[in-house]
């Protein structure tokens, strides 16, 4: 079984959830992927497609949103770091909108403030909607791992991005044999 996870991260908390979820995943072949090296060829022959990333103005982030990042880093007193090129994009946005249609199982996620959903908005319910244009299906429902309000990945939410990645392989393997 191939997956691979692509993800968008401007501090580095969307790619530690993207790095979990493929440990859980534990099959042989999982590619953890950042969306700035994301050409098309690496998605040949995937049974399973996972993509994440930060949640910018309630939605996807947009090169507008992305600028603002190296600001977020002055402003934290050496407590975010600014991930290689994450201000320059392509972000997941504009990486879906080049995706020719694809026809592998997809699963989304996205990292967000912890908050009312009506604060915070989340990044995955547009990555959803974008992805299903292409013609991909979703496996599973949408996931968040939340962050705190100065940008830090919550306690335990590496932990359930493993086990969320261990459930999505017991579904992906469940299909395959139900299939046969
Ligand atoms: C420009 C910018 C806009 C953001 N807007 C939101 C937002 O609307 N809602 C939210 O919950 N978090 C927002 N955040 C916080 C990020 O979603 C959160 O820190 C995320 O975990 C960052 O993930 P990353 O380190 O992978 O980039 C924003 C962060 C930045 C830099």
């Amino acid at each position: 079984m191939r997956a691979i996870v692509v993800y968008e991260s401007m501090f580095g908390n969307t790619r530690r959830i993207a790095e979990s979820i493929a440990d859980g995943l534990a099959w042989e072949d999982v590619e953890v992927i950042g969306v700035t090296h994301a050409g098309q060829e690496a998605l040949g022959g995937t049974d399973l497609l996972v993509v994440g990333g930060p949640t910018h103005a309630w939605s996807m982030s947009r090169p507008r949103t992305r600028k603002g990042a190296p600001e977020y880093v002055r402003k934290s007193d050496g407590g975010l770091e600014l991930e290689p090129g994450a201000d320059t994009g392509p972000g997941v946005r504009e990486w879906i909108d080049s995706l020719g249609e694809m026809h592998p199982g997809a699963a989304v996620f996205d990292t967000h403030i912890k908050a009312p959903l009506g604060v915070s908005g989340r990044a995955s319910k547009s990555i959803r909607r974008e992805l299903l244009r292409h013609g991909l299906s979703l496996v599973a429902p949408a996931e968040s791992f939340l962050v705190d309000r100065k940008n830090h990945l919550l306690t335990g939410e590496v932990a359930r991005a493993r086990q969320w990645g261990e459930n999505l392989a017991r579904i992906v393997e469940n299909r395959f044999s139900e299939a046969k």
